[in-house]
């Protein structure tokens, strides 16, 4: 039976993967698409029982902003449209857009004009909501009416006089807007008339039921990290197929300090079949002399699969390479043809830089839908250990996109003892499981310093802590300057090489967490 779901068009707003993971936490199936990739015929044959319309950074006037065709009003979906989705319905119906008098970012307050529509259904007249535009709609198309306005902006929420199409100015999926999950919810129940249909449990078992029937008695080798996206993996084929798996985990030398044996021990316990590669000189001879990030990827993706294909020769009867990627991955590593906006970020190495075509094998990537909170509540009902669920994630390319510039054997030693420092103190003050990641990067600079009367001439690390809820925006932690000063000291006094340690204030975005 096909299942109902909500089609997001992402315009390229930082919060579009946020409305998918409100609306899925609410129990809806959700797909997030680039505006570009679907059309007319596309959404007339998925069907889905309504459309969301997100923000994105442009104005509708603009030299190839992204604009959709009318003719998707003539389908009769349900569509509501946030913030820049707004815009574009009024601007497509024939309304009048223009800059706001004041750019607005931040709290409002809203009003609601008419009670009685099904958005705003049991919503009091007042409450809070979060505003982010410059541009915002003067006049409304005659088919509308406004439904509800802000103390500085008059048209805040518009309905469509007859057919079931939604717009409001405010981002109802950032949790800062009070009532913002009652609207998402009215939109998908009252409106869209879906039905309860995401429910992690159910995702389990029927992906475990899925894998049995797909495999069937053939043999699987999963590309195994040891965070908690291939771990999950890991319990979820083991489950289907037993030891048909094979978890090879390959020792690149760009790994933190005794993290294969941590991954060995922790696989023994969940009686994971796994095979250890030592691939160290291999990686580090193919690095050298590489300096681009994306060129890195490349390489580090090449080998990967260079050294699953030699292992997979090996095995019999085997068919099949599983990776932990996630929807995250897919969406920042995603490069649409058509798309204008949403380019690709970095192409993690599990998804763009592996370079599939070389692989014989065909993949399976059981979470490739799920975002990274949704992985780790799986992981929590399966019963997995914490030191699994809450580890920081770790890049697949390792400490080469920590290292800017060329890598060599010397640098990657710094850096690792650098790290290793810094999780014994996130350890020691209790900090590890409130922030979202940390770790050290090391610039190709080098600046003057003094050591025991000395003078140093060492390079320069930054100190990199973030919080996040799903990896996709991020701000810097908090930390205090104890904490902070601490890290500096043994990083400085106890690392050859590094004399100078600077902290990284910058959220994402604008930047991105990694630094390469
Ligand atoms: P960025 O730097 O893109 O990071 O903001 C988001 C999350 O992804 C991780 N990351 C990677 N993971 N291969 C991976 O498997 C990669 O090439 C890669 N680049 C970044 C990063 O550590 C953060 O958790």
């Amino acid at each position: 039976m096909k299942k109902d779901f909500i089609l997001i068009l992402d315009f390229g707003s930082q919060y579009s993967h946020m409305i998918a993971r409100r609306i899925r936490d609410i129990g809806v199936y959700t797909l997030l698409s680039h505006y570009n990739d679907v059309d007319y015929d596309v959404i007339s044959k998925k069907k889905p029982k309504g459309l969301i319309l997100s923000g994105g950074p442009f104005s509708v006037y603009e030299k190839n902003s992204p604009l959709i065709s009318k003719s998707i009003f003539q389908l009769n979906i349900p569509i509501f449209g946030i913030c820049y989705g707004m815009q574009l319905i009024s601007f497509l119906f024939g309304g009048e857009i223009k800059k706001s008098k004041y750019k607005e970012y931040g709290k409002s307050h809203l009003i609601i004009d008419h009670t009685n529509n099904s958005l705003f259904y049991g919503i009091p007249k007042k409450s809070i909501v979060w505003m982010s535009h410059f541009d915002e709609v003067k006049i409304i198309p005659k088919e509308f009416k406004i439904i509800a306005h802000t103390t500085s902006c008059n048209i805040a929420a518009l309905g469509h006089l007859n057919k079931n199409i939604y717009a409001v100015q405010f981002h109802p999926e950032v949790k800062h807007t009070e009532y913002g999950i009652f609207m998402l919810k009215n939109f998908v129940f009252h409106i869209c008339k879906c039905s309860l249909n995401w429910k992690l449990n159910n995702f389990v078992k029927n992906t475990i039921d899925n894998i049995k029937k797909r495999v069937n008695k053939k043999k699987v080798i999963l590309g195994f990290s040891g965070g908690v996206d291939s771990f999950v993996t890991a319990y979820i084929i083991h489950k289907a197929i037993g030891n048909s798996l094979i978890c090879i985990f390959v020792d690149t030398g760009l790994l933190l300090e005794n993290e294969k044996e941590k991954i060995f021990s922790l696989c023994e316990k969940m009686h994971f079949p796994i095979k250890i590669i030592d691939a160290k000189k291999r990686f580090l001879s193919k690095l050298t002399g590489v300096v681009d990030p994306e060129i890195k990827r490349k390489v580090i993706g090449k080998e990967f699969i260079c050294l699953f294909q030699k292992e997979s020769n090996k095995i019999n009867n085997i068919e099949f390479l599983a990776q932990g990627t996630i929807y995250s991955d897919i969406i920042e590593s995603s490069v649409s043809s058509k798309n204008l906006i949403s380019n690709s970020i970095k192409s993690h190495h599990n998804v763009g830089g592996l370079p599939t075509t070389l692989m014989k094998l065909k993949l399976i990537e059981p979470l490739k839908k799920l975002f990274k909170d949704e992985v780790r509540k799986i992981g929590k009902k399966l019963g997995l250990p914490k030191e699994i669920l809450y580890r920081h994630p770790f890049p697949g390319p390792g400490l080469s996109i920590r290292i800017i510039g060329g890598v060599s054997e010397k640098k990657i030693s710094i850096l690792r003892k650098a790290e290793n420092i810094l999780l014994q103190e996130l350890i020691t003050y209790k900090i590890y499981n409130s922030v979202s990641q940390a770790f050290i990067v090391l610039l190709p600079v080098k600046s003057v310093g003094i050591k025991g009367d000395k003078r140093t001439y060492e390079y320069v690390a930054i100190l990199r802590i973030i919080n996040t809820e799903d990896f996709m925006t991020a701000t810097f932690s908090r930390l205090s300057y104890d904490f902070l000063e601490k890290v500096s000291n043994r990083i400085t006094n106890e690392v050859d090489g590094i004399n100078r340690i600077a902290y990284d204030i910058t959220s994402k975005p604008p930047s991105t967490i990694e630094w390469e």
